[in-house]
């Protein structure tokens, strides 16, 4: 799957939107993934303050990339591999994409528009083949 250019500019507009409340994103994130799954809860060990701010990082590192995904493939890739370590599974990269679009949807309300939605999508799905390439026994 690859990206438009049009994709790229929503997910980054969008994103932009809601880094100013990254905490309060982050904060929703994980209180989503929870109820979701609680049985996930067990794997964060760390702070959940600083977890929530290295995940928006991370996904501000990658939001700023998309035009030039190349650039971070091999970053994308040790942290697939770091996740395997965490215990992480390809079913969790589903729960936490709807967590990620469930808090997209929150923070932007009227802008998180069926485009934007579908945009995002396409980035995550991109991001966790990325990650995920050759970790698990079924593709991504
Ligand atoms: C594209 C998706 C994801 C991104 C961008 C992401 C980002 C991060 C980052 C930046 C860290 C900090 C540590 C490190 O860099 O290794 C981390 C840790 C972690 N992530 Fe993710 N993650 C993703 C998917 C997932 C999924 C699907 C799970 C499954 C529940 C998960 C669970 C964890 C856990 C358990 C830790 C370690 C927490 C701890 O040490 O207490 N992540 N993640």
């Amino acid at each position: 799957m690859s990206l438009t250019s049009t994709q790229i500019k929503l997910v980054q507009d969008s994103f932009a939107l809601v880094a100013p409340i990254a905490d309060t994103a982050a904060q929703l994130f994980y209180g989503r993934l929870f109820e979701l799954d609680p049985s996930l809860r067990h794997m964060f060990k760390s702070d959940m303050k600083e977890q929530g701010r290295k995940l928006m990082q991370m996904l501000s590192v990658a939001v700023h990339a998309l035009n030039n995904l190349d650039g971070i493939i091999s970053a994308v890739q040790a942290l697939g591999q770091r996740h395997v370590g965490y215990g992480v599974t390809m079913e969790h990269y589903a729960i936490v994409g709807d967590a990620l679009l469930w808090t997209l949807e929150q923070g932007l309300g009227e802008a998180f528009t069926p485009e934007v939605k579908e945009a995002w999508t396409a980035v995550y799905v991109l991001l966790t083949q990325v990650a995920t390439a050759n970790l698990y026994p079924e593709p991504a």
